[in-house]
């Protein structure tokens, strides 16, 4: 396994071979990401990993500069997965100069949920994995279902610009008692870290409550709300949503998903579950 840090590098590693399948990734891997890695694997093109903590996808008082820069172990991690390529460009090697160019990705599918909480992020995701595209070329892109709005907001650009890539989503790695891996999980307190099942938990019950045919999905809402009010947590948004595209359920039948966001103590941990 190569680790490069240059475009040049990257692109000459690549050059006359077949489009490859890729996973970006910010680092501080776990088995979340390794399991992307793996499936990308199985279609038996080279694999190229990128890990990139991208600035543009942050706000100011989020986590850059306490997000963990963890690349040795990463690699490490991803060689034991079968990756063949990780690319691990500093900042000015993707931002050489300000990144005037942006993509902006429409609001009824940016502007909702995660776009509402956390303005701008889907434009700095769309920028980053458009740049990465652009550099990496591959044929396959690969992308955890744990960020379900940001999988569909890449999934459509990728379509609205006629990129050649299939996008593949990931089911969702899960920790014992149900809680997403999350390289933010390390944020947690012990105390937090056992508390922090409730989330998945939480999910779960609103599944069922649709599941069982309840279509009252304010009521359903707002009771997990409380409920993870009453635990102690900060949600966010609960919401049951349309799986295509996230917009309020309209008629009967429809796949839904149900996404949630919530702070325990100074962690945001989302999570979503298909039902
Ligand atoms: P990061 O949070 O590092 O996640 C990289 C990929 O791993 C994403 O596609 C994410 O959905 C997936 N992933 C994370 N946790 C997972 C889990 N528990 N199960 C399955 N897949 C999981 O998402 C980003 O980085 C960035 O926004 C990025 C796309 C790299 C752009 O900067």
């Amino acid at each position: 396994m190569k680790v490069l840090h240059r475009i040049d590098e990257l692109r000459a590693a690549l050059a006359g071979g077949p489009r490859p399948a890729f996973v970006p990734t910010m680092g501080n891997l776990h088995e979340g990401h390794l399991a992307l890695v793996r499936q990308a694997r199985a279609h038996g093109v080279p694999v190229v990993a990128s890990i990139f903590v991208n600035r543009l996808q942050f706000a100011p008082h989020e986590d850059f500069d306490r997000y963990p820069r963890t690349l040795p172990r990463d690699a490490e991690l991803l060689e034991g997965a079968g990756c063949d390529i990780v690319f691990a460009p500093d900042e000015a090697e993707m931002y050489p100069v300000l990144q005037g160019f942006k993509v902006q990705p429409p609001a009824a599918l940016a502007d909702i949920l995660e776009g509402h909480f956390r303005p701008g992020f889907f434009t700095g995701v769309c920028t980053v994995v458009m740049k990465l595209f652009q550099i990496v070329q591959p044929g396959i892109a690969l992308f955890g279902k744990k960020d379900y709005q940001q999988c569909i907001v890449v999934r459509n650009m990728v379509e609205q610009f006629n990129m050649p890539i299939q996008v593949i989503g990931g089911e969702t790695v899960r920790a014992d008692g149900g809680l997403a891996l999350s390289s933010r999980n390390g944020y947690l307190s012990d105390a937090e870290r056992t508390e922090a099942v409730a989330l998945s938990a939480e999910l779960q019950r609103v599944a069922q409550a649709v599941r069982g045919g309840r279509r009252d999905f304010a009521d359903i809402e707002a009771a997990a709300l409380q409920a993870l009010r009453q635990r102690g947590w900060q949600p966010d948004y609960v919401a049951v949503r349309r799986r295509a595209d996230l917009a309020q359920p309209q008629a009967a039948g429809e796949p839904l998903v149900v996404v949630a966001a919530a702070r325990l103590g100074s962690t945001r941990l989302i999570d979503n579950l298909e039902i």
